[in-house]
C-alpha cells in the first residue's frame, strides 16, 4: 500500500435544478443534472502517521480543519462502517473551490477521501460507498460517480449520463455566503411555489451538445435575490460588463456563465473589476 494516497476533488454546478416537493422527512425531492468541472481541491491522505486535518491552497478561509470537516467525517463513518479498528487518517486538502458556494468543495473533498479509502480499505465495494455518502450529505453520491449525471430523490439517486462535449465555464464568486446556506435556501423556497418537473427529465433524455447558461434553470433563482441582497446588483453588473446571461450555481451564491470552448476568456476578462472573484474553467468528462 502506498504511504501518500493523492486524489483531485472536482467542482460541479447544476445545469438544472428543479425543487419539486417538500417531502415528509423535512427534505425536497429534487430533479437535477450535476456536472462535474476541472477546477478542483488535491486531497492528500496517510494512513501511516499521527491522525489530523490540514486545510491549505488559497481557498483555505472557511473550511474547518477540526472534526467538523465532512471529508474528515467521511473517513470515520466508512471506517465504522466496515469495522475498522485504528485507521484515523492523516488528511491534507488544498482548497482551489471557494467554499459555501454552491459549488460542492466540502462535499467533493469527502467523496475524494471515501475513494481513497476504498482503495486502501478491503471490503469497500461501490454499495457501500454510495450507502455511507448518502449519509454524509445529498450532493455527495454525485461525486463518486462525476461527469454528467442526474439526480433524483434528495439528489443522492445518482444516475450517469454522456459525457457532454467540452465547454468553458466562469465562475463569478461574489465575497459572501451565509451559515447553514444550503438549509436556508430549501427553508426560503417554502414560500414560493415549486417546480412542476420536466426540465431535468428532457435534458436527460436527449442532452443538448451545447449548452448555454441562458437555458438553464435553477429553482434557487427565486430566493437567492432575498437571501443575499447584493446579488442581483452583482448579476446586473457582471451581465452588464460580459453581455451574457448568467445563472446560480447550486443553492449559491456563486454565478455562473457556460458557453462554447474557447470563449471563456472574454467573459472572464470582460468581468474584470467586477466585486467577485472571477474563475475560468471547463466541465470535466466521465471518468
Ligand atoms: O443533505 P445536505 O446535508 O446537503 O442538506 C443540507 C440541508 O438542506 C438539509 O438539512 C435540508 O434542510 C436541506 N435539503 C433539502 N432537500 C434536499 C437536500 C437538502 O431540504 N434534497
Amino acid at each position: 500500500m502506498p504511504e501518500v494516497l493523492r486524489g483531485r476533488a472536482p467542482a460541479k454546478v447544476n445545469l438544472v435544478l428543479e425543487v419539486l416537493r417538500r417531502r415528509d422527512d423535512g427534505y425536497h425531492e429534487l430533479d437535477t443534472i450535476f456536472q462535474e468541472l476541472e477546477l478542483s481541491d488535491e486531497v492528500e491522505l496517510r494512513l501511516d502517521g499521527p491522525p489530523g486535518i490540514e486545510v491549505d491552497g488559497p481557498f483555505a478561509n472557511g473550511t474547518p480543519a477540526d472534526a467538523a470537516n465532512l471529508a474528515w467525517r467521511a473517513a470515520l463513518a466508512l471506517r465504522e462502517r466496515l469495522g475498522i479498528a485504528g485507521g484515523e487518517p492523516r488528511l491534507r486538502l488544498t482548497k482551489h473551490i471557494p467554499p459555501a458556494g454552491g459549488l460542492g468543495g466540502g462535499a467533493s473533498d469527502a467523496a475524494t477521501v471515501l475513494r481513497l479509502l476504498a482503495t486502501a480499505w478491503p471490503g469497500a465495494n461501490d454499495s457501500i460507498l454510495r450507502e455511507v455518502a448518502a449519509t454524509l450529505g445529498s450532493d455527495e453520491v454525485f461525486f463518486l460517480v462525476g461527469g454528467t449525471a442526474r439526480g433524483t430523490g434528495r439528489g443522492e439517486r445518482v444516475t450517469p449520463l454522456p459525457a457532454l462535449p467540452p465547454h468553458d465555464v466562469v465562475l463569478f464568486v461574489p465575497p459572501f455566503s451565509i451559515e447553514r446556506k444550503t438549509g436556508q435556501m430549501f427553508a426560503a423556497l417554502g414560500r414560493h411555489a415549486l417546480d412542476p418537473g420536466g426540465i431535468a427529465g428532457r435534458f436527460a433524455q436527449a442532452p443538448p451538445p451545447a449548452v448555454r447558461s441562458a437555458g438553464l434553470h435553477n429553482a434557487f433563482e427565486r430566493v437567492a435575490f432575498e437571501v443575499f441582497p447584493e446579488l442581483a446588483p452583482l448579476r446586473e453588473r457582471i451581465e452588464a460588463a460580459t453581455g451574457e446571461q448568467v445563472r446560480l450555481a447550486g443553492a449559491g451564491p456563486t454565478l455562473f456563465w457556460m458557453g462554447p470552448a474557447g470563449a471563456g476568456g472574454r467573459v472572464a476578462r470582460a468581468a474584470e473589476g467586477c466585486p467577485c472573484t472571477v474563475i475560468l474553467t471547463r466541465t470535466a468528462g466521465a471518468r
